[in-house]
């Protein structure tokens, strides 16, 4: 993929930005990238993230050089997850996990882990047979030796209930999955506290999706968290997942993002990517994708308590969604007009 002038152009009078894409009009070489400063230093006071995928980190040497340059926050995209780092009873499987770690170390970033409580990514041995009883230990251990096990660590913040609230809110609040169904809404209060209890620094997050915008689900989220706090519930923070298409950054990020900063909460955006819909995207849709960029950063850049924009990948070859070009970075490593949003965004607001 080429980005041609009139694409970076449009998009620069557009951000009225000082960062030109400078592109060969008809040749095979990516853009030049190196006009963009390193992300995570225009981020600043606030991390610039990304998932971070074990696979790719030690196979692709340009992901790897993009992630030693551009950010100052790490998420495992799949390495702390339950089937992953707790594959079957008393067995941890930390190493995927220990080697982001000790990789953000060496690169002077922080980490986000992620996650306890969600309804994927369960290990096998996890399942209905067990008891609530049963289900209560083995949540408070997991939870304790894992975040005893990275104490002494870089990490930030951890998602400890992740995509909790219910898509369907005439049936139930609280999405039914195997921890609610055996342990109720209840289940929200024992992790969050055995979290705190196991670490009393580390910011703790309730993450979702589709709550990014004013709305029912949304409010459902922010009445739990209303709750949580009213019953002294340890939280920190909220996580804004922000999986958009073209075109669908609500309009309403920054009023809802505020709402729950007003809580006396952090709130972070934690898993931004922006789906073009198409296999072979236009200069028009990447265009449209550095406009939908540059809208999510633009929201937590005016938000004070919002601590950082972490995106769900780094290239568009290695995103989980496959063949729609979602990421900032391309294949190759090319800027792509999204990346210089995000650049444009977090200066706009310094
Ligand atoms: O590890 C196995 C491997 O052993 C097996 O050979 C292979 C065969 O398909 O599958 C591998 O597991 C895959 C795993 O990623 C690791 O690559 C799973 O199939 C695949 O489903 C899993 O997808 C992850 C997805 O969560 C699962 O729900 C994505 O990489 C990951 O980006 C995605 O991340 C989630 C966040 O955690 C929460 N919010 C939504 C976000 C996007 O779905």
């Amino acid at each position: 993929m080429v980005f041609r002038f009139s694409v970076s152009a449009a998009l620069g009078l557009l951000l009225g930005c000082t960062y030109v894409l400078a592109t060969p009009a008809s040749s095979a070489a990516p853009a030049a990238s190196t006009a963009l400063p390193p992300i995570r230093s225009v981020a600043q006071p606030r991390f610039f993230g990304a998932a971070l995928n074990s696979t790719f980190l030690f196979n692709d040497p340009i992901y790897t050089k993009l992630a030693e340059t551009q950010f100052s926050i790490f998420t495992p995209e799949n390495e702390m997850k339950w089937e992953v780092i707790h594959p079957f009873p008393n067995v941890y499987n930390f190493t995927p996990a220990d080697e982001l770690v000790k990789f953000s170390h060496t690169v002077n970033a922080r980490m986000r882990g992620h996650n306890f409580v969600w309804g994927s990514q369960l290990a096998p041995w996890v399942n209905d047979s067990l008891t609530a009883t049963e289900m209560d230990i083995i949540l408070k251990e997991h939870i304790t030796t894992i975040m005893d096990h990275y104490k002494k660590d870089n990490i930030y913040a951890w998602d400890i209930v992740n995509e909790i609230v219910s898509d369907t809110l005439n049936v139930s609040t609280f999405k039914q999955i195997l921890w609610t169904q055996k342990l109720g809404e209840e289940v929200v209060a024992k992790a969050f506290t055995y979290a705190r209890a196991a670490n009393p620094s580390v910011k703790l997050y309730i993450n979702d999706y589709s709550i990014e915008g004013l709305g029912p689900k949304s409010d459902a989220l922010f009445g739990i968290v209303q709750g949580m706090m009213k019953d002294k519930i340890p939280i920190d923070g909220v996580g804004f997942q922000c999986h958009f298409g073209l075109g669908q950054v609500p309009a309403t990020l920054q009023q809802n993002l505020q709402r729950f900063a007003d809580l006396g909460l952090d709130v972070a955006i934690t898993e931004l990517d922006i789906n073009t819909g198409s296999t072979s995207p236009t200069d028009a849709m990447f265009a449209q994708q550095a406009q939908d960029y540059l809208s999510v950063v633009s929201a937590c850049a005016a938000v004070k308590r919002c601590v950082s924009v972490t995106t769900w990948g780094i290239m568009d070859n290695h995103s989980w969604i496959v063949g729609k070009d979602v990421l900032p970075w391309t294949g190759t490593g090319e800027a792509k007009p999204a990346a210089t949003a995000i650049v444009q965004a977090f200066e706009a607001a310094k």
